[in-house]
Parts: C-alpha cells; sequence; structure tokens
C-alpha cells in the first residue's frame, strides 16, 4: 500500500526512482510523484499510474543526483495531482514520501493551522511535513532532529523519505509498522518499500526496524538511530532475488505467469523439507518449536483475503492429521475482539507480504497476551517474519499480481506439510499414512501442471460466462475455502459479483438466486460426501442454473449433469485444494482478460495492506 523510493549518490536519480516506481507499482496506484534537486527542489505528480507521470516528466533536467518517489493508495483524499506525494514544508525547504497514516493528523493539523500554517492538500503526509518543518525551523534543528521529535508527537504508522533543499547530501528515513529497506552501494543509497527496486542496484540491503531513523549521505555515511536517539549498528543481509523474477517473462500479466509458475514453486516450497527416501518432513520452525507445537492448547490461525483461505484450510488439516483445536480468524476481527488468547496457544500468521497492518496487529497482541507465534509468510525480511518467534518461508518469489495465486498454493503447501510433520509427530497419523501422504506430496507438481495443460477448455469456458453478472462457487470440506477462494478471485480482477458457500448452505438462501443467469462454480472432486454434492448439483440443474463442475478424472456421474466439466488429477483428499484452485485461477484470469480489465492492478485494490 503505496511505494516509496529514494536515492543518492553520484548517478542521475530521474531513472533509479521512475524504474523504482513501476517496480512499486504494485503497491498502489492511484497517482505517482517524484522530487529531485536541480537548483532547489522540483516536485512533479501526477493522478494515475506511473506511466502518466512517466510521460508528464519526459522533457525535464534529470541531472540531479538525489531524489525521492511514490506510487500511492489514496487513503487521506481522493487520488488527483494535488493529494499525491511528494509533499512539501510551507517554506518549500523539505519534502517528504510517505506510506502509512497518521491517526492524530487531524489535531495536530488544527494546532499547526493554528501557529499560521496553509495546507494545499487533504492528506496526512503534508501535516507530517508540516510538523517537521515548524520544529526544524522553531529550534533551529538538524533535520534528523526534528524528524525524531515529530515523530515521538505522532499516532499511527509511516515509512517516509524526507530531502531537504539545504542539505543536498543527504536523505532522511523513518519506518513504524510500515517498511522501508536501504540498499547499499559505493558512496550511494538507494531507499524503497521492499527490495524489488533494489535488485538491480546492489544486493546488500538493511531492513530498517520499528521506530528508527537513517540518515544517508552521498559520501557513503550512514547513521541509524532509534527514536529514542539510540545509534544502532545495522545488519547487511545478502539479497536472494534474480531480475527475472521481476520481470513478465513473455507473459502479458503477472498473475497468468504466476499462476503458471505454481509446479515449480510448490516444489520449491517442498524443496529440502520433505524427503520421499528418508521418509521424513522437516520444517526448521516446527523443529525448533517441537514442544510448545504438539503440546499447544489449540492453533489460532490469523489471516486477511486469500491468506484467511488458506488458513480455513489448514483448520480442516490440523483437525483431520493433528487432532488439534483450531480457529481461523480474520485478524481485523482478532484484534478488536477483546481475544482469549493464552500462554499455551500457537497463533500462526499466514501472509504473502508479510507486511498486512491487520494482521500484524493481531500478532502484536497475541505476543502480549504470551501465545507462541509462528508466521508463515512469502516475503522475506518481511515486518511479521520479524516479529514471530518461529515460522518457514513459503519461497514462491515476488509475487507481483495483486491476486494471489502462487501464494496461496505455497501456504496451503506448508500448512499441509507442517500438519503432516506435528500428526506423525503426536502420534495421530500412522506411519503409513505418512508416507502415502509425503509420496502424494511430491506427485503434486507435476499433478498441477497437468492441470495448467487444461487451460485452452478453460478459457472457451470463460468465454461462456464472461458477460454474466454474478456467479456462485459451492464445495464441500477442503474445496468450501477452495470455493471462496474461487470468487475472491472473480471479484478482484473481473469485477463480477461472486460468493462462495459451503455446497449444502446452498438451499439455506442462495438457491433464491438461481436461474439461467446464474453460473455455478461446483468444486465436486470430493470423495467424502460425493453424493450430497451430486445431489446439489441436481438442485442447481432443477432451478435451470449453469453449472461449471471442477471433478475428479474419469468422472461419469457429474460429467453427464453439468453444462461443463473441467477435470483434475485423482489425488489424496487433503491435498486437493493444491490441484482444484488452479481450473479457478485461470476461469478468473480469462475472464478478466476477456472483459478488458487491468489484471495485475485491479481498481481500488493494493497488494500489500499496510493500513488498518
Ligand atoms: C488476494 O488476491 C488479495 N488481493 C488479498 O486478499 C490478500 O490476500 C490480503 O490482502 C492478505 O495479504 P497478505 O497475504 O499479504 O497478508
Amino acid at each position: 500500500m503505496c511505494g516509496i523510493v529514494a536515492y543518492v549518490g553520484s548517478q542521475q536519480a530521474y531513472p533509479i526512482l521512475l524504474n523504482g516506481l513501476k517496480r512499486l507499482e504494485y503497491r498502489g496506484y492511484d497517482s505517482a510523484g517524484i522530487a529531485i534537486m536541480n537548483g532547489g527542489l522540483k516536485t512533479f505528480k501526477k493522478k494515475g499510474k506511473v506511466a502518466e507521470l512517466e510521460a508528464f516528466t519526459e522533457n525535464i533536467d534529470d541531472h540531479s543526483t538525489i531524489g525521492i518517489g511514490h506510487t500511492r493508495w489514496a487513503t487521506h483524499g481522493a487520488p488527483d495531482d494535488i493529494n499525491a506525494h511528494p509533499h512539501s514544508s510551507g517554506n518549500g525547504r523539505l519534502v517528504m514520501v510517505h506510506n502509512g497514516i497518521i491517526e492524530n493528523y487531524d489535531s495536530l493539523r488544527r494546532a499547526l493551522e493554528r501557529d499560521g500554517h496553509v495546507f494545499k492538500s487533504e492528506t496526512d503526509t503534508e501535516v507530517l511535513v508540516h510538523l517537521i518543518e515548524e520544529i526544524q525551523t522553531q529550534d533551529e534543528l538538524p533535520l534528523e532532529e526534528a524528524v525524531r521529535i515529530a515523530l515521538s508527537r505522532v499516532v499511527g504508522a509511516y515509512a517516509i523519505v524526507l530531502m531537504d533543499a539545504e542539505d543536498p547530501d543527504i536523505l532522511v528515513a523513518a519506518r513504524k509498522a510500515s517498511p522501508l529497506v536501504i540498499g547499499v552501494g559505493e558512496k550511494e543509497f538507494f531507499l524503497a518499500s521492499d527490495a524489488t527496486p533494489l535488485v538491480e542496484h546492489t544486493e546488500k540491503v538493511i531492513y530498517l526496524k520499528d521506530e528508527e531513523i537513517a540518515v544517508v549521505n552521498r559520501n557513503g555515511d550512514m547513521q541509524i538511530k532509534t527514536l529514542n536517539n539510540q545509534l544502532q549498528t545495522p545488519y547487511i543481509h545478502k539479497l536472494d532475488m534474480k531480475i527475472e523474477a521481476l520481470e513478465k517473462e513473455g507473459y502479458d500479466f503477472f498473475m497468468h505467469k504466476e499462476i503458471h509458475q505454481q509446479p515449480v514453486t510448490i516444489a520449491d516450497c517442498m524443496r529440502g523439507r520433505l524427503s520421499l527416501e528418508e521418509h521424513y518432513v522437516r520444517l526448521g520452525g516446527v523443529e525448533e518449536y517441537e514442544q510448545r507445537l504438539t503440546k499447544a492448547n489449540r492453533f489460532i490461525i490469523a489471516a486477511c483475503g486469500t491468506s484467511w483461505h488458506a488458513g480455513l484450510i489448514g483448520e480442516y488439516l490440523f483437525e483431520e492429521l493433528v487432532r488439534m483445536p483450531v480457529e481461523v480468524e480474520y485478524a481485523s476481527e482478532l484484534r478488536y475482539r477483546n481475544p482469549i488468547i493464552t500462554e499455551e496457544d500457537v497463533v500462526i500468521a499466514l501472509s504473502q507480504s508479510g507486511e498486512t497492518a491487520d494482521t500484524l496487529a493481531a500478532l502484536e497482541l497475541a505476543k502480549e497476551k504470551g501465545a507462541l507465534i509462528y508466521g508463515i509468510v512469502n516475503v522475506v525480511g518481511s515486518s511479521i517474519s520479524r516479529l514471530t518467534d518461529a515460522g518457514s518461508y513459503i519461497h514462491a518469489g515476488p509475487e507481483i499480481g495483486v491476486a494471489s495465486t502462487k501464494a496461496f498454493t505455497g501456504q496451503v503447501t506448508l500448512l499441509t506439510m507442517m500438519a503432516i510433520s506435528l500428526g506423525y509427530k503426536r502420534g495421530t497419523i500412522s506411519t503409513s499414512m505418512f508416507q502415502r501422504l509425503v509420496s502424494e506430496m511430491s506427485n503434486i507438481p507435476a499433478k498441477v501442471k497437468k492441470v495448467l495443460q487444461f487451460e485452452d477448455q478453460i478459457k472457451y469456458i470463460a468465454g461462456e460466462i464472461k458477460d454474466r453478472q454474478h456467479a456462485l462457487y459451492l464445495g464441500r470440506g477442503y474445496n468450501f475455502p477452495v470455493a471462496l477462494e474461487g470468487a475472491l478471485k472473480l471479484k478482484e480482477i473481473s469485477y463480477i459479483h461472486a460468493e462462495g458457500y459451503p455446497a449444502a448452505e446452498m438451499k439455506h438462501g442462495p438457491i433464491a438466486l438461481i436461474d439461467e443467469e446464474m453460473p455455478v462454480i461446483v468444486i465436486a472432486t470430493n470423495k467424502s460426501a460425493y453424493d450430497k454434492v451430486v445431489s446439489n448439483i441436481q438442485e442447481v440443474k432443477a432451478r435451470k442454473g449453469m453449472v461449471i463442475a471442477v471433478v475428479t478424472e474419469g468422472d461419469k456421474v457429474i460429467s453427464k449433469m453439468a453444462d461443463y466439466t473441467i477435470e483434475i488429477p485423482d489425488t489424496e483428499e487433503v491435498l486437493t485444494p493444491l490441484l482444484s484452485v488452479i481450473p479457478l485461477q485461470l476461469l478468473s484470469y480469462h475472464i478478466a482478460v476477456m472483459r478488458g480489465c487491468d489484471v495485475d492492478q485491479p481498481r481500488n485494490l493494493a497488494k500489500s495492506v499496510t493500513v488498518e
């Protein structure tokens, strides 16, 4: 949610900023802006995507070797040119980019207005840069000191970077609950909301911690202090990311590439953790906290959106294989519900980005209550991965399409390995069951590949339903969360209203919606309750609904009843979601493309939701 990029060194800043913004655009695309220093501060900002800014700045003097940039997902104020970042102080000496929300901005703004400050925008960001200016000028303080004092008066979340017209060699940056990474070069520094803009410049990165302020200087000096003025020794990480991972590599959309990467990303998630020959499932975090995990009272899974759907599958897995009570919570609800969480509980956080504000806040609460926090995260070094006691990365590589696909199957793969491992340790699954599941897991990448080969058929079905206004997704057991996920995918990228339901719940309400206009996508690969799903399909057909059924290869019964069927290979029931979700991802993708939607950057959304 909002992307920040900044540069100071000896290279031209403008192309670095522009490319960085393109890499970060998936974090927000309501407006974009940059500020550089060419005989004074020059700010350029434009409503819309980075391409609009690029066209707008085509002829600028790009000799500046320092600059800041921003791509915005609007919170305070409409997405227009004025509210776009960077924002300037009243005296024009400072410019700032910001990701996050200043919650007490209204009272700060009123106080500043009383002191004569005049604001141009409706943003909380402009209030913060005016506050910094006020402190800097009143007490004639160095910028870093003014930032430190200002931030101690602020309630909320921020990652900020500032430039000072009177000190053209430095950038000042700070963060709290919004990410900021510093790339370290030879007498140059690159700052960004995540590592994607840095990878082509350096592999040395520092993840700024909460309540730290950094001052980077083009002479190569860097100083990091806490808000309490304590000097910190930064730890330089080696970035493990390839530039190709950030390119479309021949696909029209990142989402399409990411759907097709799944045979590889699922295999990568299992690599070194699951061995068929030596019969083990080994997850570092599980080994380390085996006692706490196997003796836990219950697992609470906290997540949002697609990750929450993966969490629901986790509930089915842990209950069945580990015989452990599980609760799956929307992180946003868990946080504000005064939940009963004890030291015997384990809270598992699922998050692709590792930055989702609601999930982070829920974890902080659970941590205060003494629960063990286990993170299942994709982005290495992200805030959630650093907050947890233990955890596992899903190793799916950068997911750039806003609609999550490969991260979902990565999360489900990880949860499945965790459930098999814990079930075996707790003795709730037998050795033969353990071996069967481990063996079948290793077949999953090849089976996903097989499902992807049905793309043309799925595309044809997409063409048949692309103009419908609504869609209903039904599934039972492990396929119920898959139905929810299928509906979310369709909603978010094609703007067709879709709902997911447990198949048996249809008769308790949604059946009233069914007529010849309503496509019903039934995920009907179940071994258990198969006959019940067949009955649900008959109920839809009796009301003239169109049925698109995802079935197990060789299914003769449902194929005769459904209007369209998509076959997936047979597998263990607990592993079904890893296959049954693939046709739903492809269906949504092709519908969205046919409707002319911007698949990778759907309206109003952003990849990493760093505001509550
Ligand atoms: C998925 O397609 C979404 N765009 C969204 O629901 C996402 O899963 C949610 O915001 C959670 O994000 P996280 O996994 O990065 O925490």
